[in-house]
């Protein structure tokens, strides 16, 4: 365990959604479990002409609302003391000199932690740098989206490279933080079982789903620009993918894990208005009904453009073009408003060239291991086995080898934790390079770009369901069909 060190830990966005959420329960836990230095500070950057017994009130408010336990009155004091507030505008950058002085001014690590809208971004980093408070020892934290597209994200990630190194800069995918997406990792390089068999030999493809049964939750001009391809795709899909198919990393360290997930978004087969069609569905959803209660489409919802063709669906055909994976599809899928939240990764293997057992089974069977990353994540193992008795010669049974990562009341670590701890360590592997994220551009540009120069437009599709029936045409015209959730 790294030794923990004292930092200024500022929030810029201190009471927005994201921070009140996510951010200060995570702190919170992570004092309650002393992971944080006697000596932290904890700095809340906001707009408004708050004073500080304000914001008290609001990070009490946003603490009762999104920890999961009750308040220890203790913990919270000892938290509460760390806090110190600033108003300021980022857009005025003589305005940071008040954030200096506010700072520890030795030459201690101070975290950045940007909980803001990307298109405030550049302006932070003007600010910290025209005050000369981007020193070597600090640290920026910014979070997804970053860009809309490859030229967005360069001028964006230009702008904190001006300022700051590439091992200072922490891009979040709060999916990297998981732990089943940690265990991935685990699951993959520590059990020989898995190790060897992995790739084209062995594995027939790849499913990844993530599920979602709320719609677009008040994010309307976010998403309406953004849509399902860059809000889930672009980032947590590929990221997942590209951990599932790396090869073995030298080591655990940031860049060895990097190198080889960076190796596979370059392989991945370019979709562009050539193939598009063949390859993906888009979906937007209508009135239905979620777990018995009337949900409204997503026009009726956003009430800005009755005309709006952005898609709240998503399915694809992804290839690896490289010698461990080719002829191995991925079949990707993720969407809003379906008939449960779930999501998870099945890998389907191979049959085998002569079934022995066909006198007893008349039915083919594929061995299937499921990731299971919400609810209840844990690992589910399919395999064949014979029916015990007498009578039974060798008929056999399906039988499901299930294991959750957690005991029945154990503390869910939640990502944000963890990445929030990893920060403050200094340790980069949980987050993404800009390369990463570069090459994610480059290979999601031309899909955006083919669905506006075909003039693709997304299939409605009932809330409640599990998306338009083209997503089943496009995994069933390949011989396979999704794996069915229960
Ligand atoms: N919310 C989530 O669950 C979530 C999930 C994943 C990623 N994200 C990302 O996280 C970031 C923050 O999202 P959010 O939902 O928390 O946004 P938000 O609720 O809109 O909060 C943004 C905060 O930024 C402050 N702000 C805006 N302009 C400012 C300025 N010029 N100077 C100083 N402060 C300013 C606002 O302060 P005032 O209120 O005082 O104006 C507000 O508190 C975004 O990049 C988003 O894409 C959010």
């Amino acid at each position: 365990m790294e030794k923990i060190k004292p930092c200024d830990f500022i929030i810029f966005g201190v009471k927005g959604d994201l921070s009140k959420r996510k951010i200060l329960p995570s702190l919170y836990y992570l004092e309650k479990t002393n992971n944080i230095h006697n000596n932290t500070c904890v700095i809340g950057v906001g707009r408004s002409k708050w004073h500080k017994i304000d914001y008290i009130n609001m990070i009490r408010k946003s603490l009762v609302t999104f920890l999961k336990e009750k308040i220890n009155e203790k913990i919270w004091l000892k938290f509460i003391s760390r806090f110190k507030f600033c108003n300021l505008d980022v857009y005025y950058s003589d305005n940071f000199i008040k954030l200096k002085k506010i700072l520890d001014q030795k030459n201690r690590v101070s975290i950045n932690y940007c909980a803001m809208p990307s298109s405030t971004f550049s302006a932070i980093c003007d600010g910290l740098g025209k005050a000369k408070i981007n020193k070597k020892t600090s640290r920026i934290v910014i979070e997804k989206p970053l860009g809309t597209n490859l030229e967005s994200y360069n001028y964006i990630n230009k702008k904190i490279l001006k300022y700051f190194n590439e091992s200072q800069v922490y891009r979040i995918d709060h999916y990297l933080g998981k732990e089943t997406i940690l265990n991935l990792l685990a699951f993959r390089f520590s059990n020989s079982f898995f190790l060897n068999n992995w790739g084209n030999h062995i594995i027939d493809s790849v499913q990844i789903t993530v599920s979602e049964e709320v719609g677009i939750e008040g994010r309307i001009e976010y998403f309406d620009k953004t849509g399902q391809i860059k809000d889930m795709i672009q980032n947590h899909l590929l990221q997942i993918l590209s951990i599932i198919a790396m090869e073995s990393p030298k080591n655990l360290n940031t860049n060895s894990i990097r190198e080889k997930k960076i190796k596979i978004v370059r392989s991945l087969r370019k979709i562009d208005y050539n193939n598009i069609n063949e390859k993906i569905v888009l979906g937007q959803y209508t009135f239905g009904k979620i777990n018995g209660i009337n949900v409204p489409g997503y026009l009726d919802e956003i009430n800005l453009d009755k005309n709006s063709n952005t898609e709240t669906f998503v399915s694809l055909r992804v290839d690896i073009d490289n010698l461990n994976w080719a002829g191995v599809p991925f079949y990707l899928r993720s969407g809003k408003r379906l008939k449960k939240k779930f999501s998870e990764i099945v890998i389907y293997f191979k049959n085998l060239p002569i079934n022995l057992f066909k006198e007893f089974n008349k039915k083919n069977f594929q061995n299937k291991l499921i990731i299971r990353l919400q609810p209840n994540e844990g690992v589910e193992m399919q395999i064949l086995n014979k029916l015990p008795g007498l009578k039974n010669k060798y008929e056999l049974q399906l039988t499901k080898l299930d294991f959750n990562f957690y005991r029945n009341n154990e503390y869910k670590t939640d990502a944000y934790e963890l990445l929030i701890l990893e920060i403050m360590h200094g340790i980069q592997s949980h987050f993404v390079s800009c390369e990463e994220l570069e090459e994610s551009w480059k290979w999601i540009d031309p899909i955006i770009n083919g669905c506006k120069i075909t003039k693709k437009k997304p299939i409605l599709y009932k809330s409640g369901s599990w998306g338009p029936e083209e997503s089943n045409f496009l995994i069933k015209k390949d011989g396979r069909e999704w794996n069915k959730y229960n």
